[in-house]
């Protein structure tokens, strides 16, 4: 099959590649560019552990070709980590959030999107947020514990002019 140029902003890096037109997102940061931090859980676009932001907005990537992204904005969990551990990741480990960890990227990218959204939100709003979210291990309570936490420390840091990314 005929390769294509893509170019797409990673994490404020311009990555440029040759793939096959078929690439689904997910596979292009996983393999071209090695960000194996989005996971891939199933291939029925249900657990959302392949959670990105593609210009701004929560997708799975595994149901998005990566030529679909060309000229656009990605942000994987490797770029909300990129100046030290964000917000949300902070308060997914206070309220140990996680167990296997392998929904984990994706549900904190969802979670990113959720508040950038709505900063406050109520626990039915966090609840909706992360309906695209399996895990298999915590039963959700903490997950939801932490993004009500990490919420409540953005808001916080907004107002004292903390890191409140
Ligand atoms: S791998 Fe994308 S939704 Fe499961
Ligand atoms: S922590 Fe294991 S699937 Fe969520």
């Amino acid at each position: 099959m005929d390769e294509v140029n893509v170019r797409i902003d990673v994490n404020g890096v311009n990555r440029e590649e040759k793939i096959e037109p078929r690439t689904l997102l997910v596979h292009f940061l996983r393999e071209n560019l090695g960000l194996t931090g989005t996971h891939i859980g199933c291939d029925t676009s249900n657990c959302g552990a392949c959670t990105v932001l593609l210009d701004g907005k929560a997708v799975k990537s595994c149901t998005v070709l990566a030529v679909q992204a060309n000229g656009r904005k990605v942000l994987t969990i490797e770029g909300l980590g990129k100046g030290g551990l964000h917000p949300i990741q902070k308060a997914f480990l206070e309220k140990q959030a996680l167990q296997c960890g392998y929904c984990t990227p994706g549900m904190i990218m969802s979670a990113y999107w959720l508040l950038s959204e709505n900063p406050s939100p109520d626990e039915e709003q966090v609840k909706r947020g992360i309906s695209g979210n399996l895990c298999r291990c915590t039963g959700y309570r903490s997950i939801i514990e932490a993004i009500m936490l990490a919420s409540k420390e953005m808001s916080a840091g907004r107002t004292h002019g903390r890191d409140g990314r």
